[in-house]
Protein backbone atom coordinates (compact mmCIF):
# COMPACT_ATOMS: atom_id res chain seq x y z
CA UNK A 1 0.00 0.00 0.00
CA UNK A 2 1.99 2.90 -1.37
CA UNK A 3 1.32 6.67 0.53
CA UNK A 4 -0.85 7.35 -2.34
CA UNK A 5 -3.15 4.25 -2.03
CA UNK A 6 -3.14 4.96 1.88
CA UNK A 7 -4.20 8.20 1.59
CA UNK A 8 -6.96 7.31 -0.73
CA UNK A 9 -8.13 4.92 1.37
CA UNK A 10 -8.10 6.85 4.42
CA UNK A 11 -9.84 10.06 2.50
CA UNK A 12 -12.82 7.65 1.68
CA UNK A 13 -13.52 6.94 5.78
CA UNK A 14 -15.24 8.48 7.99
CA UNK A 15 -14.69 9.20 11.72
CA UNK A 16 -17.90 10.23 14.01
CA UNK A 17 -17.08 11.40 17.03
CA UNK A 18 -19.46 9.65 20.07
CA UNK A 19 -20.68 6.81 17.75
CA UNK A 20 -22.26 4.67 19.11
CA UNK A 21 -20.95 5.79 22.02
CA UNK A 22 -19.50 9.00 24.37
CA UNK A 23 -15.85 9.12 23.96
CA UNK A 24 -15.81 7.13 20.88
CA UNK A 25 -14.46 8.02 17.66
CA UNK A 26 -16.19 5.61 15.20
CA UNK A 27 -14.17 4.82 11.90
CA UNK A 28 -16.68 4.24 9.47
CA UNK A 29 -14.84 2.26 6.31
CA UNK A 30 -17.97 1.61 4.76
CA UNK A 31 -17.46 4.38 1.84
CA UNK A 32 -14.41 2.31 0.96
CA UNK A 33 -17.06 -0.11 0.19
CA UNK A 34 -19.23 2.00 -2.04
CA UNK A 35 -16.30 3.06 -4.24
CA UNK A 36 -14.93 0.86 -6.89
CA UNK A 37 -11.45 2.01 -6.96
CA UNK A 38 -11.27 2.54 -3.20
CA UNK A 39 -12.30 -1.72 -3.48
CA UNK A 40 -9.66 -2.33 -5.83
CA UNK A 41 -6.84 -0.34 -4.00
CA UNK A 42 -8.20 -2.27 -0.70
CA UNK A 43 -7.94 -6.05 -1.89
CA UNK A 44 -5.24 -5.90 -4.08
CA UNK A 45 -3.44 -4.27 -0.75
CA UNK A 46 -5.38 -7.29 1.58
CA UNK A 47 -3.84 -9.50 -1.01
CA UNK A 48 -0.32 -8.50 -1.10
CA UNK A 49 0.00 -7.47 2.95
CA UNK A 50 -0.70 -10.57 4.46
CA UNK A 51 1.24 -11.62 7.62
CA UNK A 52 1.67 -15.35 6.48
CA UNK A 53 2.39 -17.11 3.09
CA UNK A 54 -0.65 -18.27 1.56
CA UNK A 55 0.67 -22.22 1.92
CA UNK A 56 0.66 -21.67 5.67
CA UNK A 57 -3.42 -21.39 5.73
CA UNK A 58 -6.63 -23.68 4.30
CA UNK A 59 -9.40 -20.87 5.11
CA UNK A 60 -10.22 -17.40 5.96
CA UNK A 61 -12.60 -17.17 9.10
CA UNK A 62 -14.60 -13.79 8.90
CA UNK A 63 -16.44 -11.81 11.41
CA UNK A 64 -19.68 -10.24 11.34
CA UNK A 65 -20.46 -7.91 10.15
CA UNK A 66 -17.88 -6.42 8.21
CA UNK A 67 -15.48 -9.11 8.39
CA UNK A 68 -18.02 -10.11 5.79
CA UNK A 69 -17.64 -7.57 3.28
CA UNK A 70 -14.11 -8.55 2.82
CA UNK A 71 -13.75 -11.98 3.80
CA UNK A 72 -15.02 -13.93 1.52
CA UNK A 73 -13.48 -11.91 -1.60
CA UNK A 74 -10.04 -12.36 -0.09
CA UNK A 75 -10.86 -16.00 0.38
CA UNK A 76 -11.80 -16.56 -3.34
CA UNK A 77 -8.40 -14.52 -4.35
CA UNK A 78 -6.32 -16.27 -2.48
CA UNK A 79 -8.63 -20.04 -3.13
CA UNK A 80 -9.71 -20.71 -0.08
CA UNK A 81 -13.03 -21.26 1.41
CA UNK A 82 -14.33 -18.91 4.05
CA UNK A 83 -15.95 -19.71 7.74
CA UNK A 84 -18.67 -17.15 8.77
CA UNK A 85 -18.08 -16.17 12.45
CA UNK A 86 -21.64 -14.88 13.34
CA UNK A 87 -23.24 -12.72 16.39
CA UNK A 88 -25.18 -15.07 18.97
CA UNK A 89 -28.51 -16.92 18.00
CA UNK A 90 -28.47 -16.49 13.56
CA UNK A 91 -26.28 -20.52 12.95
CA UNK A 92 -28.11 -23.25 13.69
CA UNK A 93 -26.85 -26.03 15.79
CA UNK A 94 -24.28 -27.27 16.41
CA UNK A 95 -22.95 -24.62 17.15
CA UNK A 96 -19.30 -23.36 19.19
CA UNK A 97 -20.01 -19.90 21.21
CA UNK A 98 -17.49 -17.41 22.96
CA UNK A 99 -18.29 -13.91 24.82
CA UNK A 100 -15.90 -10.76 25.33
CA UNK A 101 -16.02 -7.88 25.71
CA UNK A 102 -15.44 -5.09 23.27
CA UNK A 103 -14.72 -1.05 22.82
CA UNK A 104 -18.05 -0.57 24.18
CA UNK A 105 -19.85 -3.78 25.65
CA UNK A 106 -20.07 -7.12 25.48
CA UNK A 107 -20.88 -9.55 22.83
CA UNK A 108 -21.00 -13.05 22.21
CA UNK A 109 -20.10 -14.73 18.88
CA UNK A 110 -20.97 -18.60 17.30
CA UNK A 111 -19.97 -20.54 14.89
CA UNK A 112 -20.81 -23.44 12.75
CA UNK A 113 -19.04 -26.24 14.85
CA UNK A 114 -18.49 -28.43 11.76
CA UNK A 115 -17.89 -25.74 9.52
CA UNK A 116 -13.82 -26.21 10.76
CA UNK A 117 -11.85 -29.58 9.71
CA UNK A 118 -9.55 -30.90 12.85
CA UNK A 119 -5.91 -29.49 12.42
CA UNK A 120 -7.58 -26.77 9.45
CA UNK A 121 -5.28 -23.93 9.31
CA UNK A 122 -7.32 -20.65 9.75
CA UNK A 123 -6.64 -16.84 9.06
CA UNK A 124 -8.78 -14.55 10.79
CA UNK A 125 -10.11 -11.27 9.06
CA UNK A 126 -11.89 -8.89 10.12
CA UNK A 127 -12.33 -4.61 9.24
CA UNK A 128 -10.83 -3.10 12.21
CA UNK A 129 -8.89 -4.23 15.76
CA UNK A 130 -9.34 -1.93 18.39
CA UNK A 131 -8.88 -3.60 21.85
CA UNK A 132 -8.76 -7.23 19.87
CA UNK A 133 -11.59 -8.37 22.26
CA UNK A 134 -13.90 -9.79 19.51
CA UNK A 135 -10.51 -10.60 17.53
CA UNK A 136 -9.30 -12.35 20.50
CA UNK A 137 -12.61 -14.30 20.83
CA UNK A 138 -12.40 -15.62 17.38
CA UNK A 139 -9.34 -16.96 18.06
CA UNK A 140 -10.58 -19.05 21.07
CA UNK A 141 -13.67 -20.16 18.76
CA UNK A 142 -11.27 -21.36 16.39
CA UNK A 143 -9.47 -23.33 18.67
CA UNK A 144 -12.43 -24.43 20.65
CA UNK A 145 -13.64 -25.91 17.45
CA UNK A 146 -10.25 -27.99 16.72
CA UNK A 147 -8.91 -25.59 14.36
CA UNK A 148 -5.51 -23.73 13.92
CA UNK A 149 -4.96 -19.95 13.99
CA UNK A 150 -2.19 -19.39 11.93
CA UNK A 151 -2.81 -15.41 11.63
CA UNK A 152 -4.53 -12.14 11.36
CA UNK A 153 -5.16 -10.07 8.81
CA UNK A 154 -6.97 -6.24 9.24
CA UNK A 155 -7.93 -3.26 7.28
CA UNK A 156 -7.70 -0.48 9.78
CA UNK A 157 -5.43 -0.85 13.40
CA UNK A 158 -6.57 1.76 16.22
CA UNK A 159 -3.21 3.24 17.56
CA UNK A 160 -2.31 2.66 21.65
CA UNK A 161 -4.96 -0.01 22.70
CA UNK A 162 -2.70 -2.92 21.66
CA UNK A 163 -4.98 -4.58 20.02
CA UNK A 164 -2.29 -6.51 18.29
CA UNK A 165 -0.10 -7.40 20.97
CA UNK A 166 -3.21 -9.09 22.91
CA UNK A 167 -3.43 -12.00 20.40
CA UNK A 168 -0.67 -13.35 22.06
CA UNK A 169 2.44 -13.20 19.13
CA UNK A 170 0.24 -14.50 16.53
CA UNK A 171 1.24 -13.19 12.95
CA UNK A 172 -1.42 -9.87 12.19
CA UNK A 173 -1.14 -7.33 9.78
CA UNK A 174 -3.16 -3.92 9.36
CA UNK A 175 -3.03 -1.65 6.27
CA UNK A 176 -3.71 1.37 7.86
CA UNK A 177 -2.90 2.60 11.76
CA UNK A 178 -5.20 5.30 12.69
CA UNK A 179 -5.64 7.05 16.09
N1 LIG B 1 -15.00 -1.28 16.50
C1 LIG B 1 -14.45 -1.08 17.70
N2 LIG B 1 -14.03 0.20 17.83
C2 LIG B 1 -14.36 0.83 16.68
C3 LIG B 1 -14.20 2.15 16.18
N3 LIG B 1 -13.63 3.10 16.92
N4 LIG B 1 -14.65 2.43 14.94
C4 LIG B 1 -15.22 1.47 14.18
N5 LIG B 1 -15.40 0.22 14.59
C5 LIG B 1 -14.99 -0.11 15.82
Amino acid sequence: LDAKDADYLISLMRAIPDFPKEGILFRDIMPVFADARGMAILMDALVSNLSIPNDDFDAIAGLEARGFLFGPILAERLGKGFIAVRKAGKLPPPTAKQSYALEYGEATIEIERNAIREGERILIVDDLIATGGSAGAARDLVISCGGVVTGFSFIVELAGLDGIQSLGGYPASSLLTMP
